[in-house]
């Protein structure tokens, strides 16, 4: 296991295979009480005469000349504001080596929040998914996930707890985005977080399809009755003693979306085990709010089905009942996400959450608006602003987006209240809009995180490739506010 500590030693001093240390302002070594002066005169002139760059995350590794370590990466710290230190850290870590078996990092902060960014930067930025490699071709340009010993000079130790809760949440969540959808299916994602759960003391419950069926979840059937795998719902619970208020969130679990009958071509399925990111991210908050004690109620549901084309598929023009009797004409069966959502935000806004989230993969349309780093996020102005300003705190990209009221009328349906597709403008609003109509006066935002949760492309930062955990770390800090509040 890879492990996060704090150390009090003479970073120099320590065996390791790297010693991170950042460049500030102009090239020069970043002064950490826990670096004599001479190593960071030493490290300075490599620095130097190397013409190492101090913007943010540029890597230059030297020997460890001058300390104990094989060798040295020289990260750039830019102006080292909490975000540049959190992706430094991730760059540094990515530059390690291959297997390194201790990594000391003596990247200077202002405060713990800026430690606990560190080592979660460097924590994101060393996870790797091998666990379908054969033992000798896990590559060679990121350091094991497995066995690394990652020290973190100067910081306390809640800032360590608190790297290692939000880490944790967020590779959890990576974890199950990047497993194939041949092993992750709704039965088996509800047993991973049913035990999971139990581990924690967060209560949980599970719907299977007889379940389902008597209590009238129109929606997660239709869209999982095409698959041998049938659908599931998940509701867990974290509700600490005096808790003062309960946030529900709702998660999208499509564990496989092949656009059911209405098929998707070949190209845009590749990445879409990725479609069950948002259960994913919920399950894992709903942990981390445990693991951290957060003096809040928490309910996860997570909307469990796999969308596939077949004899027993939900046909285009089929007519559904969403739970709670709202009918949905489905015409398109590739727009499912929102009808699963619907159960779900239906039966969670029954327990009169105090707030609402629901997170969802839900449009292709996302990406084309805001591309594929920036989610987009709607609902109640003030709920949606207090999500997008617990973005920025955290760092992550997130954008506020509206919910036009005339693309109420693209939805109307000749035979049923609704139907599943708009006239095609706007795919993420009409969508967000389509939700609406299952939320009431309940204070909710609603979290597209399409394009966002799955990288397709190269490492950056502290983001690999694969599934990134997006949502995760912004929807903890949105609990941790109220809670604290
Ligand atoms: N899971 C997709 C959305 C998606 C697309 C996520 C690309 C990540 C990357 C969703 O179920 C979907 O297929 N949406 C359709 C809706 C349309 C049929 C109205 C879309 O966006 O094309
Ligand atoms: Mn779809
Ligand atoms: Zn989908």
């Amino acid at each position: 296991m890879t492990s996060l500590d704090l150390t009090t030693d003479t970073a120099s001093t320590i065996d390791a295979d790297a010693l991170i240390v950042g460049l500030s302002g102009t090239g020069e070594v970043a002064a950490h009480p826990q670096l004599p002066n001479e190593t960071a005169a030493l490290l300075g002139a490599a620095a130097k005469a190397l013409d190492a760059s101090s913007k943010v995350g540029k890597v230059t590794v030297v020997p460890g000349q001058g300390t104990s370590a094989k060798r040295v990466v020289l990260v750039g710290l830019g102006q080292a504001t909490t975000g540049e230190l959190r992706e430094a850290a991730g760059c540094a870590a990515r530059s390690c080596g291959k297997e390194p078996s201790t990594v000391v990092i003596a990247i200077p902060a202002d405060d713990d929040e800026q430690y606990a960014a560190i080592g979660e930067g460097a924590l994101l930025g060393a996870y790797r998914f091998t666990d379908y490699k054969s033992e000798d071709d896990k590559g060679d340009d990121a350091p094991e996930d497995d066995g690394t010993s990652w020290l973190l000079a100067g910081a306390s130790a809640s800032a360590v707890e608190r790297a290692k809760v939000i880490a944790g949440a967020v590779a959890g969540t990576r974890d199950l985005i990047n497993t194939p959808p041949l092993d992750l299916f709704p039965a088996s994602f509800a047993e991973i977080a049913e035990g999971y759960a139990r581990s924690l003391g967060v209560d949980a419950q599970t719907w299977d399809v007889q379940k389902l069926a008597e209590d009238g979840f129109g929606g997660i059937l239709a869209v999982g009755m095409g698959s041998s795998r049938l659908p599931r719902l998940v509701r867990l619970e974290w509700k600490p003693e005096g808790a003062k208020q309960t946030v529900a969130l709702v998660g999208k679990g499509i564990t496989f979306d092949s656009g059911g009958l209405s098929l998707k071509p070949p190209k845009s399925m590749e990445t879409m085990k990725s479609d069950m990111s948002g259960a994913a991210a919920v399950l894992h908050i709903v942990l981390a709010a445990a693991r951290a004690n957060l003096q809040i109620g928490v309910t996860g549901w997570l909307c469990l089905a796999e969308n596939m084309p077949s004899g027993t598929a939900s046909r285009p023009s089929d007519v559904i009942r969403i739970y709670g009797g709202k009918s949905v004409e489905v015409l398109n069966t590739d727009a499912e996400g929102r009808l699963v959502l619907a159960d779900g935000l239906v039966r969670a806004i029954e327990e009169q959450p105090d707030v609402v989230l629901d997170i969802a993969t839900l449009t292709g349309a996302q990406g084309i608006a805001l591309g594929s780093r920036t989610s987009g996020v709607m609902g109640s102005p003030d709920i949606r602003d207090e999500v997008i300003a617990a973005a920025d705190h955290v760092d992550e990209s997130m954008w506020p987006m509206p919910l036009p009221e005339y693309l109420l009328e693209t939805l109307d349906s000749k035979v049923a209240d609704l139907k599943n597709i708009g006239d095609g403008q706007a795919g993420m609003l009409s969508a967000a809009v389509f939700l609406k109509e299952f939320v009431g006066d309940a204070k909710w935002a609603h979290l597209d995180i399409a394009r966002p949760a799955f990288n397709e492309g190269g490492a950056y930062g502290f983001t690999v490739p694969g599934g990134t955990g997006a949502s995760v770390r912004t929807v903890l800090r949105f609990l941790e506010n109220r809670a604290n509040a």
